[in-house]
């Protein structure tokens, strides 16, 4: 039997846009160099044969109708990307499709985390590590250098540091005049980060540099679970917060940054992709009162789930804890400390696509899982 008659070909324009021939992509970069508009309409698949890559690989020889085009595609790739084996909708690895949701049981005894050392000279650390934040949402780096500006170095290790107006770093730590409540020594609840930026920063780093006061304890929460917990328990409130855009505003003397999402974001699919929830920065809602009645309801309903104990991951940073998570799905808080203890984290924003890119040539280059 050839090949020709045990894979069907595909949709024709879906395979004329994927020709590899140097006419249609850069060789230099795998850039496409026509437009969807320059493929004759009526496109279709003049003839077919067996053929071979100039490298000897098998390959099926496609000539096109009506333009006389040739495209040469090897078996491996049209094996490896038919449409027929596809499942109908196939995630992006943002959404909840793509994740493992925990409640804090779940995480008991596989804290996913790496020491330092080993996850900057060992690469397949350094992919467990990441996929960590992929999958689970976060990674603790145990015994990261306690060096000032550190935490710089550990974004940069799979990214790009996310300047804003707190700088390249914020300080959390105690502060005479606090232009944020995170530097006083009040109980944080759980909380994004900044969702008045748009686009919201997808990562947040938090090193610790000292933790003496008493207080001051950790915790996470996994805001997807936590939406699939309303979407299961109450779903006209989930609904509710997917569709209700929420003003979220930060403001001090020098800045004023303001955005409007909701607090349940969902893709095209309906499935859960990013969660929003911070008190401190929920601005004034202007909606019709029934509206207002509404999302009053929805928010107090999450806002209660994501305090049920069972939900939170509770730890203690230690010094030379970093702690890497995603700022689109998980929520982090601390409880009270006492102000005359010292207690000092160093804090950065990066985002998700940087460290997507990383694990995938790191994955690339060979590494194990
Ligand atoms: C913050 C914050 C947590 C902490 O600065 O955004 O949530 O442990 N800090 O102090
Ligand atoms: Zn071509
Ligand atoms: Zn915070």
């Amino acid at each position: 039997m050839t090949a020709t008659t045990t894979i069907p070909h595909p949709p024709a324009f879906w395979l004329r846009d994927n020709c590899p021939c140097t006419d249609c992509r850069d060789p230099r970069n795998g850039q496409k160099l026509f437009q969807i508009t320059d493929l004759p309409a009526g496109l279709a698949i003049g003839s077919a044969r067996e053929a071979r890559t100039p490298l000897g690989e098998p390959a099926r020889e496609i000539v096109w109708a009506p333009d006389g085009h040739r495209s040469l595609y090897p078996l491996a790739w049209l094996d490896a990307h038919a449409p027929e084996r596809e499942a109908p909708h196939p995630g992006d690895g943002r959404t909840e499709a793509d994740k493992e949701l925990w409640a804090a049981a779940d995480l008991r005894g596989r804290l996913p985390q790496a020491h330092w050392a080993a996850y900057s000279t060992d690469d397949a650390v350094r992919i467990h590590a990441l996929d960590g934040v992929r999958r689970l949402g976060f990674v603790l780096l145990r015994d990261v250098p306690l060096r000032d500006r550190q935490v710089l170095d550990v974004a940069r290790t799979f990214g790009f540091v996310r300047e804003t107006n707190y700088g390249e770093l914020f300080e959390v730590r105690v502060e005479a005049d606090p232009n944020n409540l995170a530097f006083t020594g009040a109980r944080i609840t759980p909380h994004t980060d900044n969702p008045y930026r748009d686009p919201v920063p997808t990562l947040q780093l938090l090193h610790c540099l000292a933790n003496e006061a008493s207080g001051g304890d950790s915790g996470l929460v996994d805001g997807f679970h936590a939406a699939a917990l309303l979407r299961a328990e109450d779903p006209a409130a989930f609904e509710v917060l997917t569709r209700t855009p929420v003003e979220f505003v930060f403001a001090d003397a020098r800045t004023e940054l303001r955005a409007q999402r909701p607090l349940i974001e969902t893709d095209a699919l309906g499935r859960i992709r990013e969660v929003r929830f911070n008190n401190r920065s929920t601005g004034t809602l202007h909606h019709p009162a029934e509206v207002l009645d509404a999302f009053y309801r929805a928010y107090r309903s999450f806002a209660a789930l994501l305090l049920r104990p069972e939900l939170q991951l509770d730890f203690r940073l230690t010094p030379g804890d970093c702690l890497v998570f995603d700022n689109t799905r998980l929520l982090h808080a601390r409880t009270a400390f006492a102000e005359s203890g010292a207690r000092h984290l160093q804090g950065t924003y990066a985002d998700l696509d940087g460290l997507a890119s990383t694990l995938a040539v790191l994955r690339r280059e060979g590494g194990a899982r």
